[in-house]
């Protein structure tokens, strides 16, 4: 049995005293071993955050990373800095990144492998647009990402700690969502490239969420599917929606 991993993804919210707020009003309400649950702040939030989260339940994400280890990369976070502030789960190829920040799947499929190498969870997020939907074309995208994302990535680095994230971008903060059946299809399809890619007890272990829209009244339905293993949840994880989330049984 998959454990479910249900992650609040905060985006560019909150300063560090209003996430620090936030955390602290829900923190304690969230003591549940039935799923992990997984809250990725900005980074100026990691380090307080790290000290906040010690001994609880709720595991600490981040929203990005870069590949190197260390050099003359302004601006970037390396894993090796995330690691050193016990950040567990890292989302990558977020489709704000890609399209917005140009970041490709080869970028990807880097970042993967380098916060794989450490132990860390890459949340690696994949999904079409509303058009390549319309035009039937979502399969074909979303393989395409999946493959370029594992990349030479080992199975047992995947069947440890690889999640994938399915995220339709015309579900994104629309309040659209999937049907659950739309979602569950894509997550099943997802899981059946990865079967193809290394074999069937990979393809089990496989954790895939699904995100977009995702909120108290849609959680238990998408939840109950069974290839969708877990949430990724923006703008209700900004509110205490995410605890109903997280208890959505
Ligand atoms: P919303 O839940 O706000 O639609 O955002 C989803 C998302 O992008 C999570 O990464």
């Amino acid at each position: 049995m998959r454990k479910k991993i249900i992650a609040g993804n905060w985006k560019m919210n909150y300063t560090v005293s209003q996430g620090e707020d936030f955390l602290l009003s829900i923190i304690d309400t969230i003591n549940t071993d039935e799923v992990d649950v997984v809250i990725c702040p900005n980074f100026t939030m990691l380090d307080r955050f790290s000290d906040l989260l010690e001994g609880k339940k709720v595991k600490l994400g981040s929203q990005n990373v870069y590949y190197e280890p260390k050099g003359a990369f302004t601006g970037e976070t390396s894993p090796y800095m995330l690691q050193a502030l016990n950040v567990k789960y890292c989302i990558v190829g977020h489709s704000e990144r890609r399209t917005l920040f140009g970041e490709t799947d080869e970028m990807v499929n880097n970042k993967a492998k380098a916060l794989l190498e450490l132990d860390m969870s890459p949340i690696i997020c994949v999904g079409e647009t509303l058009e390549q939907r319309n035009s039937g074309e979502m399969f074909d995208v979303v393989e395409k990402q999946v493959k370029a994302a594992l990349k030479d990535i080992d199975k047992e680095m995947v069947k440890r700690n690889v999640v994938i994230a399915y995220e339709p971008i015309w579900a994104i903060g629309t309040g659209v969502t999937a049907t659950s059946d739309e979602a569950e299809d894509m997550c099943k399809f997802i899981r059946k490239t990865v079967l193809n890619l290394y074999d069937k007890e990979t393809a089990e272990c496989l954790r895939v969420q699904y995100g977009g829209s995702v909120n108290p009244k849609n959680a238990a339905e998408i939840l109950s599917k069974e290839d969708i293993d877990g949430a990724l949840v923006g703008g209700a994880s900004l509110k205490n929606d995410f605890v109903s989330i997280v208890n959505y049984e």
